[in-house]
């Protein structure tokens, strides 16, 4: 097993910020969080801040944690000096192949030898990211569930060419940060949660879209009859119609045409209807 002491994020955004969090709040590891614009940058800081002070206000965290949690992450644009001295990568750039590829590449050129490359993706093939390394055995998923600072779970997910030695020092990670865990023992399209979300959100749309029931009652009947915690067409507007749509892409193609995504789902990519990246979705998020 390596020894991780020194984590670095790729990506500041919704997941990564979230990830750099759970990894220096709980996890106590030293983080470089990295992105490719100071904005980027800091707003991923201020959405950790912002967050540790939700936990500070619920008496859950004292100011003094606050601080040394924020004092652990070390925001940079550089992504050399972000790996240099990492002994585990996580990746949570947009979810783009050809994008992840160039990144894995890259991280490759600059990051020690014994370091392992994670992958945040929700539908990329692990495999094919781990090809554009020299080191495929120590490539692996890592996938965490939105918001990262509340959900309990991590996919761990096993490439082709992933060895078990990289599985047990992710587990070993995952569980430091106090995550629950489940093995995807093949890299297959949606791992286990998107497979079985992503068709479940595309026919709320399309039950929308059809007149079948209205948002607000498609929203009720999930949360009540499945006792979900939020109904799948709030859910999609806090991923995405974007990312829904990506993965769902993914799956028609690689797995089956049954899970081809719905007219509504694509006029709201379109539409840049993504919910609350862009202020307004299924919901409008610009008050809230
Ligand atoms: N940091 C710290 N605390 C936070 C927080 C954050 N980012 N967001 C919310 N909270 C806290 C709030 O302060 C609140 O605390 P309190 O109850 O003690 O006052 C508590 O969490 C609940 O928040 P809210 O009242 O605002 O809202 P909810 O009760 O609806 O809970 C939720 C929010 C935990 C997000 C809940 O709605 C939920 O579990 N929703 C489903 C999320 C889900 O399914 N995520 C998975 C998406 S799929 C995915 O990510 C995979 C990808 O690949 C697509």
């Amino acid at each position: 097993m390596t020894e991780i002491k020194k984590i670095a994020v790729l990506g500041a955004g919704l997941m990564g910020h979230g990830i750099a969090q759970v990894a220096t709040q709980v996890g106590k590891y030293e983080v470089n969080l990295r992105d490719v614009e100071q904005r980027f940058v800091d707003s991923g800081v201020s959405m950790i801040r912002e967050s540790l002070q939700r936990f500070v206000k619920k008496g859950q965290l004292t100011e003094a944690d606050l601080d040394a949690t924020l004092a652990r992450i070390h925001p940079t644009l550089d992504l050399k000096e972000a790996v240099a001295n990492a002994d585990l990568i996580i990746e949570a750039v947009p979810e783009n192949l050809e994008l992840k590829k160039a990144t894995f590449r890259e991280v490759d050129s600059y990051a020690p030898s014994h370091a392992i490359i994670a992958s945040n993706t929700s539908s990329v093939s692990i495999t094919e990211m781990a090809s554009a390394t020299k080191r495929p055995e120590r490539v692996c998923g890592m996938h965490f569930f939105n918001p990262p600072q509340l959900m309990k779970l991590i996919e761990v997910i096993r490439g082709a060419k992933t060895s078990d030695a990289t599985i047990e020092t992710i587990l070993a990670v995952a569980h430091r940060m106090e995550k629950e865990t489940v093995l995807v023992k093949k890299d297959s399209p949606g791992f286990i949660v998107n497979r079985i979300l992503i068709p479940a959100l595309n026919e709320a749309v399309a039950l929308c879209y059809e007149g079948v029931a209205d948002r607000d009652d498609i929203d009720k009947a999930i949360k009540l009859g499945l006792n979900w915690p939020m109904g799948p067409l709030m859910l999609l507007d806090y991923i995405g119609s974007d990312t829904t749509l990506a993965i769902a892409e993914v799956l028609t193609k690689e797995l089956d045409p049954k899970f081809h995504p719905t007219t509504g789902l694509k006029q709201m990519a379109k539409a840049q209807l993504l919910g609350r990246k862009t202020g307004k979705g299924f919901y409008d998020w610009t008050q809230k």
